[in-house]
């Protein structure tokens, strides 16, 4: 395919496929194949090649498993009406994994082997790319450290492995609009710390809060700065944005934010569309302030795996707040379906957003 000699070791029992493309969930079924390479200091990046899905044998040592050293992705492709392959934005992907590799100390991945073996591994499993309306078949690409070493230091050894689930809906509510709590007690990321990159312990790190308030009802956390308190950061799942009197803002990136893909591709569209949008820092004072007035017209997250999230309604201290009608936004539903035709071919790509798999 490309200038990579990745090699293909095609599976000799396939899985059946799922049978009803309606019940898919999300990251719960993976496919045949799945893409690994190795990496070593002498050697660089070496052995790239497709095999059949597998378990893998690492050593309990393995630095990964003690101090955590990891980066992961999440993209998706897409199969258009006429049959063909389209991901949405990788070079973005590709340009974020090496910025958290950078923070996590995890060695640069070429950008030219990272897409070949998207491509690759997604022609090979194609047939997996579910069609029902609100699925796609979600891509994890990660990197792991397996020197068998107890020491605290970055890894001298690793694997970079991409695997694929045919997914539906990240939330079970779909587009149906989430409840939200702002947390005030635990932090999810600090400035100078890892917020920015993408890897698990900035997902671990959430996970008290994120049962605390599911346990209440909502479904996810919206969590503050680490410092003060006081500033909106993002959802972990999710960026998070907001309309205020006609204005979308959204929190700036300030280093402990993660720099969402579809963050940045909604920030496009709003402009598109004529909205005045602000990357800012926004206080939870203004905030509630905006939904107490009813300022506050519209909110909604942004991520990959959750495309475009309304939500309904914000929990902070010991006030609900409900946005709207509590239904849908505008903005919302036109992001939704702009973001979503433009992935699934229906809408014309002006931008160059999406790659296709040939
Ligand atoms: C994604 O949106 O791709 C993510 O990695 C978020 C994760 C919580 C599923």
């Amino acid at each position: 395919m490309g200038n990579y000699s990745i090699t293909i070791e095609k599976t000799t029992c396939p899985k059946a496929k799922p049978a009803d493309e309606n019940k898919l969930g999300f990251g719960k079924i993976f496919t045949d194949h799945m893409f690994e390479v190795d990496y070593c200091t002498e050697k660089g990046w070496y052995n790239p090649r497709v095999l059949p899905f597998h378990n893998l044998e690492l050593s309990p040592a393995s630095m990964v498993f003690h101090y955590g050293q990891e980066m992961f992705e999440g993209l998706k492709a897409y199969k258009t009406a006429d049959g063909r392959v389209l991901l949405f934005r990788p070079d973005c992907n590709i340009e974020r994994a090496n910025n958290s590799n950078r923070r996590l100390m995890i060695p640069q991945i070429p950008e030219d082997l990272f897409l070949e073996a998207l491509k690759t591994i997604v022609k090979v499993d194609e047939d997996w790319i579910p069609t029902a309306e609100g699925t796609s078949l979600y891509i994890r690409p990660f990197v792991i450290a397996t020197d068998p070493f107890l020491g605290v230091r970055p890894g001298d050894t690793y694997k970079f492995i991409i695997i694929l689930s045919p997914s539906g809906a990240y939330y079970p509510e779909g587009l149906n609009p989430v409840k939200i709590w702002i947390e005030d007690e635990y932090v999810r990321a600090v400035k100078g710390g890892i917020g920015e990159a993408k890897t698990g312990g900035n997902y671990v790190a959430s996970l008290a809060a994120q049962v605390k308030a599911h346990e209440a009802g909502y479904s996810q956390v919206l969590w503050l700065d680490g410092v003060e308190r006081k500033y909106i950061e993002e959802v972990g799942a999710m960026n998070i944005f907001f309309k205020i009197n006609g204005t979308v803002v959204t929190p700036m990136l300030n280093g402990s934010i993660l720099p969402g893909v579809t963050r940045r591709s909604c920030i496009e569209l709003c402009k598109d569309f004529g909205l005045p949008v602000e990357e800012r820092k926004i206080s939870v004072e203004e905030l509630t302030e905006a939904a107490r007035t009813g300022a506050l017209e519209e909110c909604w997250g942004s991520g990959t795996a959750a495309v475009i999230s309304p939500v309904g309604h914000l929990r902070y201290e010991d006030e609900v707040f409900r946005i709207g009608d509590g239904g849908i936004g505008e903005v919302s539903q036109k992001l939704y379906d702009t973001v979503t035709g433009i992935q699934l071919g229906k809408l014309e790509d002006t931008k160059g957003w999406t790659v296709e798999v040939k």
